[in-house]
């Protein structure tokens, strides 16, 4: 089999109901981490992975998506009017090239399972990524890249995976370790939003994936799962059996939930810190802030 990876589907046509009502008017994936909107974070780290084709599943109103990864003449003739080089080279590096990338529509929310499946045509016959560009993870290797590393080793299918508290684990999926390794874990059962008490393990799986095209043809069997809606846990569980091919990965780098808005706060003061033009007056207004509550507490 072929482990070559270079496709990578992105599901955004989630309505962002928790951000509302900033999201009553923008796709939630445009929200912004310090100047970067959250899908060009996922975009730079399925770049670093080797991923070449970009395959976007979204729903009406996210059109704002599509206008973000086109040429902006306007704005690059203005930047070089003006002489500003560093933002044009900052601007350009959001460009795709004609043909790299793809957009499928989800016609009806019929959950993460579905709109993977959506993209089948465009994946065709070959292993792929998905990134859930919610899952904004910082590390000095990006995930998926590690990911695609082990993945050379083991083949087959691999998801992210993180412990998480016991009472969090009804908010993922959850693996059932069969043997664990270490980074590589080998599972034997996959359970969607489980209750704390039918959880098989604390081991939760987070937003990347790399799949064999054996898991679009479970996905096409259309079957719902938790919440009425069509899972891909469960279209990777039925992997367990067919061919005993599952892996949890566990990465190396700091996850934060950026569909949650305490998540998108963290992500914003951690990506902040890193900048070495914003650190310390962040750093200085944090602390004051962080005092001056302990004092009125
Ligand atoms: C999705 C997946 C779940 C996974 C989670 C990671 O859930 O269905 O298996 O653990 O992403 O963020 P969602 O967050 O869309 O409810």
């Amino acid at each position: 089999m072929n482990r070559s990876v270079t496709k990578a589907v992105f599901p955004v046509a989630g309505m962002g109901t928790r951000f509302l009502p900033a999201t009553k008017s923008i796709p939630k994936e445009i929200l912004t981490l310090v100047d970067r909107p959250l899908i060009q974070y996922a975009i730079d780290e399925a770049r670093a992975a080797g991923i070449t084709e970009f395959i976007f599943v979204t729903s009406r109103g996210k059109s704002a998506l599509e206008d973000y990864f086109d040429v902006a003449p306007e704005l690059e003739m203005k930047l070089e009017q003006d002489g500003k080089a560093s933002l044009l080279e900052v601007l350009r590096s959001t460009n795709m090239e004609s043909g790299q990338i793809a957009y499928m529509r989800q016609h009806q929310p019929l959950g993460l399972g579905h709109a993977v499946w959506c993209a089948r045509r465009l994946i065709g016959d070959e292993p792929f990524a998905v990134i859930l560009p919610d899952d904004v993870i910082a590390g000095e290797v990006p995930c998926l890249q590690q990911m695609v590393e082990a993945y050379a080793e083991t083949g087959g299918n691999m998801v992210a995976a993180m412990e998480v508290p016991q009472d969090k684990v009804s908010a993922y999926g959850v693996l059932d370790v069969a043997e664990d390794k270490g980074a590589v874990v080998k599972v034997q059962g996959m359970v969607e939003k489980p209750k704390p008490a039918d959880a098989p393990s604390r081991l939760a799986v987070i937003g990347r994936y790399i799949l064999t095209p054996n898991v679009l043809e479970n996905l096409g069997r259309q079957r719902a799962g938790a919440g009425g809606e069509i899972q891909l846990t469960d279209a990777i569980a039925e992997e367990i059996i067919a061919s005993g091919d599952v892996h949890g990965f566990r990465f190396r780098g700091q996850r934060f939930d950026c569909g949650s808005k305490a998540g998108f706060l963290q992500a914003t003061l951690s990506f902040g810190l890193d900048r070495p033009e914003l650190r310390d007056d962040l750093l200085e207004f944090i602390e004051d802030v962080v005092a001056a509550r302990r004092a009125a507490q």
